[in-house]
């Protein structure tokens, strides 16, 4: 048996000595842990925030923690580092270049919250801007809303002198959204359903074929960071599921489900199929868990048994009975603590990009189940 006491359980045990076990229930429950004092300086994302550069020197995480130690605005730091992805041709999941719709447009999602003001703002379906996170912050400094969508947000968008362009395929986006098409029977058109399951599993053929990434396909950028003075906050950008159905949107727009950001206690946001995600509002759990005192591990890993328990679909299941898609959440607590979890490590080779003051790195995806989505 392990002997050893944390510190936070000590404290609780000790304080909790001799209430009945109600009680002690009690005090765990009003004695969330705040973390007061210096914080470890971090910038967390999902990988593509490291290998990414849009030919530049610095990938995603290492433009955020630079601008970050300089002293900016973590929110304005985070945004300028998915920028770098949301502009990247390569980057097939995310701003310009990313997977279009069924119709073959590109329709973009993102939000972003800023924990020291208790400030949020996203939209979803927007059309024609490579950089629709810096249009979820404008969502968030000029309005008082918090989510715009389809073409309000273009609208939006362009009356604030946002460029809006008339398509943002790059040839190879548009040519893998041919060859998806290619794949699908045109007389499942006539039934939505039919369509639909068509459209997921000739994407889901592409993938197995090495045609386009896992990651791709409901590919997606999550980055959050906190500075030396405490201040957390969270953004997400996507060109979401490939080849949705038009005006879809997925996690990534949604406060709490995409990204959530509590000031007082961290950060969490996702990559992977944003419907699992967006059922229970996991990076809302994950902070909860953050609040109740779990480490970042801990609370992803909680944030992911709860979509396996939700996941009773016998679609959405493997061979296995487990789920049959990835999920991934990069999360970070006020301390500076930091954790990438996943519901599959496929084989430890997922990672997640993380930069401290020591650099920046792509660090191991610590996973719930053995083994890959697939089987
Ligand atoms: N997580 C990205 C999406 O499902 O749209």
């Amino acid at each position: 048996m392990n002997n050893k006491i944390g510190r936070r359980e000590f404290v609780l045990t000790g304080a909790a000595a001799g209430l009945s076990a109600t009680a002690i229930s009690t005090v765990q429950a009003a004695a969330p842990a705040v973390h007061t004092g210096a914080s470890k300086p971090v910038v967390v994302s999902s990988a593509n925030g490291f290998t990414m550069k849009n030919g530049g020197k610095l990938n995603c995480v290492e433009t955020a923690f630079d601008r970050m130690a300089k002293g900016e605005d973590v929110l304005d730091a985070l945004i300028a580092g998915v920028n770098i992805v949301e502009l990247d041709p390569e980057d097939a999941s995310v701003g310009y270049g990313g997977r279009p719709n069924a119709d073959g447009v590109v329709q973009l999602d993102s939000c972003c919250m800023h924990g020291p003001k208790k400030q949020a703002g996203g939209v979803a379906a927007i059309e024609g801007v490579r950089t629709p996170s810096l249009v979820a912050k404008a969502v968030m400094e000029f309005t008082d809303h918090h989510l715009i969508v389809g073409q309000g947000a273009t609208e939006f968008a362009r009356s604030l002198g946002f460029k809006i362009e008339d398509d943002l395929n790059t040839e190879n986006s548009r040519r893998m959204w041919l060859d998806w098409k290619r794949r699908i029977d045109p007389d499942h058109y006539l039934d939505p359903k039919l369509r639909v399951a068509a459209g997921h599993e000739a994407g889901l053929e592409m993938v197995t074929e090495g045609l386009i990434g896992e990651d791709e396909y409901y590919g997606t950028i999550n980055c959050n960071g906190v500075n030396h003075k405490g201040d957390v906050c969270g953004v997400t950008t996507t060109s979401g599921l490939s080849w949705k159905i038009p005006g879809r949107a997925g996690d990534s727009p949604v406060l709490g489900a995409g990204l959530y950001v509590d000031g007082d206690y961290g950060a969490a946001g996702s990559t992977g199929r944003g419907e699992a995600n967006l059922f229970g509002l996991c990076s809302f759990v994950v902070v909860e868990e953050l609040r109740r005192g779990k480490s970042p591990l801990d609370a992803g890993m909680e944030a992911l048994r709860r979509i396996q328990r939700n996941t009773v679909e016998k679609r959405l299941l493997n061979s296995r009975a487990l789920p049959g898609f990835n999920v991934s959440f990069y999360v970070i607590n006020k301390a500076g603590d930091y954790a990438g979890v996943a519901m599959y490590s496929h084989n430890d080779e997922r990672r997640f990009a993380v930069c401290t003051e020591n650099g920046a790195e792509l660090a191991k995806v610590e996973a719930l189940l053995e083994g890959s989505a697939a089987s």
